[in-house]
């Protein structure tokens, strides 16, 4: 498989060009080029991506574009839709976009054609968030079901619970929503502190169904549940539905198999929001409104595999965060949503981008040599605006941003919606554009005061657009999204697909909850720091006020 490396003709090449646009500006290269802004956007299924605010020529496209080709790219996309494991590390498939695939393909593994299994599980979705929907299916005591909580974390939580704020507009509103992730007990005890347990369904989703946080809060719920039934555990069976890849483990917890809805190995949890994993977003929306969440992402997924690379939005957005990140040297970067419905988007993105390109070594081992995965954070506009806006206008490191707009809103009052848009617009503006000493003393500004008042300008940032946020519309995002961090992967040679940096910390952990537990006083082998940080939560714990004290 093709790999490239800083020293490989292609990288050097492409190197060359963002050192020679060290030298010039975003303004300078708008000021060169009047159908800059028109070239360099492209629209796709449903989305409009402006990168013409990029501090990159066509020059430097070229460049990206045969990087990516070196990379191999192609082959690794169509490498990806043949189902071949190109998850080398768990020695797994990636194959996130079979579960939205239409019912007629094929695509296999291990010589089975898994597209019927996905459909056959979307359809038992469907089935069940009817009955749900519709009040057919009853808690054990007969009532309807009116609050549905999900229960699970990483990519067991955040594509739901980002997914359900988002598309909250669509949402049936006679049932509550809750999204339970954190070992904290203050997650569990607020989430359901208004809840009636015998109107309340558990939907417990983990893929390994092992994982720490998930199955201590799905514990605290069957207590939860059974305190109110007088431990029927009959009742159990009505209000929990599992959803996870690992059947064994399901039914060890004491949920009946039958209301399981199963996914893959080959789906990563980051990836996993089009699976059985979306189930409460399916509920809330109703199965054909989640289809249309599958059609946008499907849209993507034609469009990425098809596209030619500077025509194709997610090879785009990968290849530019490429080259910000490893070429001019940005290590982050901002994704700012103007629409409120899509305040966990940037929590969302956190974990598909940092725990899929937060990665040191290459797919053969070897150290990479240019730096990777930026990390990527953000708050809806106008938020930020009054928040952090300051640094990345004026600070000293250059964050690259992602400004997502809608153009037609869902909530239209009075003008909101044209304020909000106009701060978008201005705010990509004032990043590219700034504002120079000059025009800032030609105001009358005294000299002292000019060079606080001064905007340097030459930031880059992207402009996302889609009509309204719709299913269909967060699926293509979305898609977008997953298909930059795959572009982005192959260019640097790295797995995207394997999260071993979560590991160290949760077995460490594992061995220091006995430790924090434990009636005696625990040998602890630890470093200092450590050790002493063991003891004092030990004695918080045992003394007045504590868990375990009196
Ligand atoms: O944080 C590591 C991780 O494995 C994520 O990749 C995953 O989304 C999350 O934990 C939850 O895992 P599971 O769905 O198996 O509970």
């Amino acid at each position: 498989m093709a790999m490239v490396n800083a020293r490989h003709p292609a990288w050097r090449a492409t190197a060359e060009q963002a050192a020679a646009l060290r030298a010039t500006t975003i303004a300078a290269l708008f000021a060169a080029d009047s159908s800059r802004a028109e070239r360099l956007s492209v629209s796709a299924a449903g989305l409009v991506f402006d990168y013409s605010k990029q501090l990159v020529t066509t020059a430097a496209l070229d460049r990206l574009a045969a990087l990516a080709e070196a990379a191999g790219l192609r082959g690794r996309i169509e490498a990806m839709f043949h189902g071949e494991r190109i998850n080398s590390t768990e020695n797994r498939p990636v194959l996130h976009v079979a579960l939205r695939a239409p019912a007629g393909e094929v695509i296999e593994v291990d010589g089975r054609n898994v597209v019927p299994e996905v459909h056959a599980v979307l359809g038992r979705m469907a089935a069940f968030a009817r009955d749900i929907r519709s009040g057919t299916w009853r808690g054990a005591t007969g009532k309807p079901i009116r609050a549905v909580v999900n229960i699970g974390i990483g990519g067991s939580d955040l594509g739901p619970a980002m997914a359900f704020e988002a598309l909250r507009f669509h949402a049936d509103r006679g049932i509550e929503f809750r999204f339970v992730s954190n070992v904290d007990g203050t997650d569990f005890a607020e989430a359901v502190l208004d809840l009636d347990p015998r109107e309340t369904l558990f939907i417990v989703s983990s893929k390994t169904f092992t994982t720490v946080e998930t199955m201590t809060n799905a514990r605290t719920a069957r207590d939860w549940i059974l305190a109110a039934m007088d431990g029927d555990t009959a009742a159990v069976a009505r209000h929990f539905v599992a959803v996870s890849t690992n059947a064994a483990e399901v039914a060890r917890f004491g949920i009946d198999t039958a209301a399981m809805f199963g996914f893959w190995d080959w789906v990563g949890g980051r990836y996993s929001l089009g699976s059985a994993i979306g189930l409460s977003t399916m509920i809330a929306l109703g199965p054909d409104a989640f289809q249309e969440l599958l059609g946008g992402f499907r849209a993507i997924d034609e469009h990425f595999r098809t596209a030619p690379l500077l025509e194709n939005i997610p090879a785009l957005h990968g290849l530019l965060t490429v080259f910000n990140t490893s070429l001019l040297g940005h290590s982050t970067t901002a994704v700012l949503p103007y629409d409120q419905y899509l305040k966990r988007f940037p929590a969302y993105l956190q974990q598909l981008t940092m725990e899929s390109n937060g990665k040191r070594v290459r797919l053969d081992g070897t150290p990479v040599d240019c730096p990777t995965g930026p990390v990527v954070w953000g708050e809806p506009g106008t938020n930020g605006q009054h928040s952090f806006y300051q640094l990345l206008h004026q600070g000293t490191v250059v964050v690259p941003c992602d400004f997502i707009g809608c153009l037609r809103p869902l909530n239209a009052l009075g003008n909101h919606h044209a304020i909000l848009m106009a701060n978008m617009i201005a705010q990509a503006e004032a990043l590219a554009f700034g504002k120079p000493a000059e025009a800032v003393a030609a105001e009358g500004v005294t000299a002292d005061l000019v060079p606080h008042r001064t905007f340097p300008g030459n930031r880059p940032s992207n402009t996302i657009l889609v009509d309204q946020l719709t299913p269909r519309a967060l699926g293509s995002l979305i898609a977008l999204y997953e298909h930059s961090v795959f572009t982005q992967g192959v260019v640097w040679g790295i797995n995207s697909f394997d999260p071993w940096g979560v590991e160290l910390g949760k077995v460490l952990a594992q061995r220091i909850v006995p430790e924090l537990e434990s009636a005696t006083e625990p040998n602890l082998a630890h470093d200092a720091s450590t050790n002493a940080l063991i003891r004092r939560v030990r004695a918080a714990r045992r003394g007045p006020g504590g868990i375990t004290g009196s």
